[in-house]
């Protein structure tokens, strides 16, 4: 019998950390593997009668779980499928939320296809990807995706949500804000373009590729990333223990320029900057910069390789907070706080997490 035609597994008190790539936190009460769309609203219809909160588990790649786990239903979305929709010519694809996205990466590169090659090496699954807008190297999922669609917890239909509907913006979209645990996605709809041309903006690929003189092949920009990845630790590898992570763990925060040129003038004055050098900037929308929070990390007094308990900055990017072997997701918080008031003590401003937090923390 085919794995999809077995009936849902029930599984009880099942310990979390294993199911995330940072590796801490305790068990769910219930945990539900759900491999086609019909076991998803099963499970959905499990947590509904004993009223019971859901988490849904994708890949677990940007997460921390706490110590005491979540007392709910925890549904692991497995359910799989890449299916060109239409016409070739179209390059729209539909594919199931469980779906590992960078075997989805690879599928579209291999076919020429471009848009999402930008977004190589990235864990987790295609579902996980419209939630925080994933983006890397100057692409955003958010920029390709026509169509999410979804089991509403609120109606209890399934529906098709426009790329308009979704408000993505830097790392948001309605998923993570006005619609919080709202929307279960089922797959997502994406267009790509068919001519397989790559768009280099981001400036560590345009200098890679020569400044636009030659166009490189979508293929050689995938590996151009992935090796620009694999050298600040986020391609997950078991032999690295940088990459026991939850990729950034904070946001880039976005300023208006008047308060970035506060920011310079305050720490000159706490010698966090030299009179020489500048905070490092990038236009993020017009008149505001996104400051890269690795650098306000670095300049707050922190290096790469601290450690705090069994919890630790990567070696290779200071954006990346680590399991250092056996951490418990109170060394994470804790770290995490030493940063955003170290950040806010010299810089002024209280850096955001990025990872979803689940579970009780103090
Ligand atoms: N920098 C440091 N120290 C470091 C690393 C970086 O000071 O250890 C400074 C440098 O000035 C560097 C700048 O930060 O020029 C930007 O660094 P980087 O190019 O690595 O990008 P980032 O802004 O830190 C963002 C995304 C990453 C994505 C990269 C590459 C966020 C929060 N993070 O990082 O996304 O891979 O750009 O495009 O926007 C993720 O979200 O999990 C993630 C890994």
């Amino acid at each position: 019998m085919d794995q999809s035609e077995t009936a849902l597994a029930i599984l009880e008190n099942i310990p979390l950390a294993p199911y995330t790539t940072l590796g801490v936190g305790g068990p769910a009460r219930f945990f539900l593997r759900a491999r086609t769309e019909e076991q998803i609203l099963e499970s959905m219809e499990f947590a509904r009668v004993r009223s019971l909160p859901v988490f849904v588990l994708g890949g677990g790649s940007n997460l921390v779980v706490s110590d005491s786990g979540f007392p709910g239903v925890v549904v692991k979305i497995e359910n799989e499928g890449i299916r060109p929709v239409g016409d070739r010519d179209s390059g729209r694809i539909s594919v199931a939320a469980g779906v590992e996205w960078d075997a989805f990466v690879q599928h579209s590169v291999s076919r020429n296809l471009a848009g999402i090659e930008c977004l190589s090496g990235i864990p987790g699954t295609v579902g996980g990807t419209p939630v925080q807008n994933v983006g890397a190297h100057g692409e955003e999922a958010g920029e390709v995706i026509a169509r999410v669609c979804v089991f509403d917890r609120e109606s209890r239909d399934i529906t098709d949500l426009s790329n308009a509907d979704c408000k993505f913006a830097y790392r948001s979209s309605i998923f993570n804000t006005t619609h919080k645990n709202r929307y279960i996605i089922l797959s997502v709809d994406f267009i790509l373009r068919v001519d397989g041309q790559p768009r280099i903006h981001y400036p560590d690929l345009q200098k890679r590729f020569g400044g636009g003189a030659h166009l490189p092949h979508v293929q050689e920009v995938r590996e151009a990333v992935l090796q620009a990845r694999r050298e600040k630790g986020m391609v997950l590898n078991h032999d690295d223990p940088d990459t026991k992570s939850a990729g950034s763990f904070f946001k880039n925060p976005i300023l208006e320029l008047a308060a970035l040129a506060k920011m310079e003038v305050e720490a000159r004055e706490k010698r966090a900057l030299n009179p020489a050098e500048s905070i490092p900037q990038y236009t993020a929308t017009p008149g505001k910069v996104k400051v890269p929070a690795a650098w306000l990390i670095e300049h707050a007094g922190f290096r790469k390789g601290f450690v705090h308990k069994n919890a630790g900055i990567s070696g290779k990017h200071a954006l990346a907070l680590i399991n250092r072997g056996g951490a418990s997701a109170q060394d994470i918080l804790e770290l995490m706080r030493l940063i955003q008031d170290q950040v806010e003590a010299v810089f002024g401003v209280r850096l955001q997490p990025e990872p979803i937090f689940v579970g009780e923390f103090r």
